[in-house]
């Protein structure tokens, strides 16, 4: 047996170095082609939940005899394809991005994303609002992703109590260490235990039908604006809270 050959040993080295990089190189654009791929799915499912609520509407206008009502349905369907549209265009057009705006109410985004789940009720009043009149506001956000946030939360325990008669959806907003917060939370059964530990991650879900995109999207819009999401103590609800940069 001869001596080993080092300098064909290094050579051997560097071409399993070179061949290591570009598997980390390939898996991390594999890794941002997946990322982007959630992204696509979360806005289509959010879409999903506008189609929804303009059905919801819609049917409301052609049942709804009380024609002095037709265009308030109107203007929310309206507002609705508005909605859909811009959230459509972030992932159709490269490099739109839904406007921003300074100063908004969080208040006044959930009294919003609560007219979208509205048809589902038909007047039978479910939710129970306790806003914090001097909350502040949230210094920057796009508008029309934190309504998607809340519709998402409000969805789900819609979901939750719908089967039951007395049951209802609470809402409360308060500010708290320099948070802007908001509870949601729901007199349904609680969050399934088989999916506590993962739940905000895509496709899980406990739920017929259900597509375990919704709380995926919520995660990622809210820390996409500096906030959190997380459950409440007792898995019946979440709690959002967002920087209060005042
Ligand atoms: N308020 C809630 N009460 C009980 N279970 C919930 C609630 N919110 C979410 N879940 C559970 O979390 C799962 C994931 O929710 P989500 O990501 O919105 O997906 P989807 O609603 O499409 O199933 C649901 O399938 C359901 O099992
Ligand atoms: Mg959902």
């Amino acid at each position: 047996m001869g001596e080993p050959d080092d300098n064909n040993l290094e050579d051997k080295i560097k071409k399993l170095e070179k061949v290591v990089e570009q598997k980390d190189s390939h898996l991390r654009s594999l890794q941002h082609v997946a990322t982007h791929y959630e992204i696509i799915l979360e806005s289509i499912h959010n879409v999903r939940n506008l189609v929804g609520a303009i059905m919801g509407y819609s049917d409301l206008a052609i049942t709804d005899n009380e024609t002095t009502k037709h265009n308030e349905y109107l203007r929310e369907i309206y507002e609705l394809c508005e909605h859909s549209k811009e959230l459509l265009d972030a992932v159709l057009k490269p490099g739109y991005n839904p406007k921003k705006e300074n100063n908004i109410d969080i208040n006044e985004i959930i009294t919003n994303s609560i007219s979208y789940i509205q048809p589902l009720y038909r007047g039978k009043k479910k939710i129970k609002e306790y806003y914090d009149e001097n909350l502040p506001k949230l210094k920057e956000a796009v508008p029309i992703y934190l309504e998607d946030v809340f519709l998402n939360i409000l969805k789900n325990a819609y979901d939750a109590i719908k089967e039951q008669q007395e049951g209802f959806i609470a809402i409360r907003t308060y500010s708290e260490e320099n948070n802007i917060c908001v509870e949601i939370t729901n007199t349904g059964p609680p969050i399934d235990a088989s999916i506590r530990e993962l739940l905000f991650q895509p496709f899980v879900k406990a739920k017929d039908g259900g597509t375990g995109l919704g709380l995926a999207s919520c995660k990622q819009i809210v820390e996409e604006h500096g906030g959190t999401i997380e459950v409440t103590s007792d898995y019946r609800g979440f709690i959002v809270k967002f920087p209060d940069e005042n």
